[in-house]
């Protein structure tokens, strides 16, 4: 594969928007519109992995506010999750530990032990990790960390601290946040997380993000300069 790139993100993450807007501008409903979304992903998580060797792959799949979309919508989304994460992930994805990102007590019970039982299976897993965002929120991921810091009776934090009370604890932070449709805001994604992140917004919708889109991407990646915060030594 494109293995001439040679500085790529060791975590990578995507904001995957749009899936509404293809769908309607080919008459189809919101939800045909997931079922081409997840299509696509299931596409690009693996080129990630496989193709690119990329070890950290985030994925913003339902937000806490998405519970407000149309009835139907939510349920078709609930029950793409229940079919992915089952037995058949441990095949699918071979070498990728599975990790859910978000609250677990606002999802329907079946599929909170699903995700769990899926980090369970997956937990010795160490060369791919792919964390899924459903029922997430960065805020409340906080709001979460800093309560379990409490609960623990640890009196000071510092970064170290709320970083190892987030969900990607253990995880570097991500490199490269990829939002499609053209939408430039992160809409309360993995908020700590992208700190230092180089951002990237194609204009197609999530759909048509292919793999021509994702070279594209880690392309641009080759050529940002990150500096941190610091500046470059002159030579
Ligand atoms: C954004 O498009 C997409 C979502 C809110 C949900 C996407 C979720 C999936 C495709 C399912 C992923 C499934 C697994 C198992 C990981 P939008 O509906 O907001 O698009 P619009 O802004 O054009 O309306």
């Amino acid at each position: 594969m494109q293995k001439e790139l040679k500085k790529l993100p060791k975590h990578i993450a995507f904001i995957i928007d749009g899936n509404g807007r293809w769908a309607k501008s080919r008459g189809l409903t919101r939800s045909l519109g997931h079922k081409a979304g997840f299509s696509r992903l299931e596409k690009i998580i693996k080129e990630c992995f496989y193709g690119y060797g990329i070890p950290i792959v985030s994925i913003y799949a339902f937000s806490t506010e998405n519970w407000n979309r149309p009835e139907a919508e939510v349920n078709y989304l609930m029950d793409l999750f229940r079919k992915y994460l089952n037995k058949s992930f441990l095949k699918k994805y071979p070498e990728v530990r599975f990790n859910h990102m978000g609250d677990p007590n606002g999802l329907p019970d079946d599929i909170a032990k699903k995700a769990k039982n899926l980090m369970d299976a997956t937990a010795d897993r160490d060369k791919f990790t792919l964390n899924i965002g459903i029922n997430y929120s960065g805020q409340d991921e906080l709001v979460i960390a800093v309560n379990n810091i409490l609960e623990e009776g640890i009196t000071h934090v510092d970064r170290q601290v709320i970083a190892d009370h987030l969900f990607t604890h253990g995880q570097p932070p991500v490199d490269l946040m990829i939002r499609t449709s053209g939408e430039q805001r992160l809409s309360n994604f993995m908020l700590w997380q992208v700190a230092y992140a180089e951002f990237y917004f194609p204009k197609c919708h999530w759909p048509a993000f292919n793999s021509r889109q994702l070279f594209k991407a880690l392309e641009e990646y080759q050529n940002r300069d990150r500096r941190f915060g610091a500046i470059k030594e002159e030579k």
